[in-house]
């Protein structure tokens, strides 16, 4: 496919939507054999993390064959006191987590640093467990320790755009993701 440009910027083709979409059956098809015990007991829940996930989310959620709730949040981070540094703070979580199975479903993770604050605020709810699935992971960029347990692609360390992902807002609504062009 021929490059986008958005901004001021140029992006090249790099996974394309033939490539998402089996990706992401497989990431389904493996959630719902490791949740299929659940079966007739608690359904589980995935919480999208918004705006990023929202399309990963929602094919994600269409593939799955388990008995599957959803719901999306946004998480807002500003800085707290010298000893809190930032805190992130989860906004429309309306559900009580407790004893509940949880996939956080997250569009990428890249120095890891949201999901590090946010994930021990989830623990704090008790659920019965808390897996995350995130479309894309730069290994190369994650400073913080994240257990990701499903992961659609290990990427290099470059921005990337497209299904979901934005530079400067632009760049959500496109089929495939594009990495920045390797001359920028
Ligand atoms: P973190 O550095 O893991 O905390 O990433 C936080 C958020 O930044 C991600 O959830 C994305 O929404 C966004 N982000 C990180 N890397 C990229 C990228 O390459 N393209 C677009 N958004 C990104
Ligand atoms: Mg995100
Ligand atoms: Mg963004």
């Amino acid at each position: 496919m021929t490059p986008v440009t958005l901004h001021d910027k140029t992006f090249d083709s790099y996974l394309s939507e033939q490539t998402i979409k089996e990706r992401v059956r497989e990431l389904a098809a493996q959630i719902s054999k490791d949740y299929a015990g659940n079966k007739g007991k608690q359904s589980v829940l995935f919480i999208g993390i918004l705006n990023g996930a929202f399309m990963f989310a929602s094919d994600l959620f269409k593939e799955l064959s388990i008995d599957a709730e959803i719901s999306f949040i946004k998480l807002a981070s500003y800085s707290g006191t010298k000893s809190t540094g930032k805190v992130v703070t989860a906004i429309g979580l309306d559900q009580d987590l407790f004893g509940r199975d949880i996939i956080i479903i997250e569009d990428i993770v890249d120095t890891g640093k949201t999901l590090h604050e946010f994930l021990p605020k989830l623990q704090h709810s008790q659920p019965a467990s808390l897996r995350i699935a995130t479309l894309l992971h730069k290994p190369e960029a994650t400073q913080y320790e994240l257990t990701l347990d499903y992961v659609g692609f290990a990427i290099p360390n470059k921005f990337v755009v497209g299904y979901g992902l934005d530079y400067d807002g632009l760049g959500r609504n496109l089929r495939e993701i594009y990495q920045l062009s390797g001359n920028e």
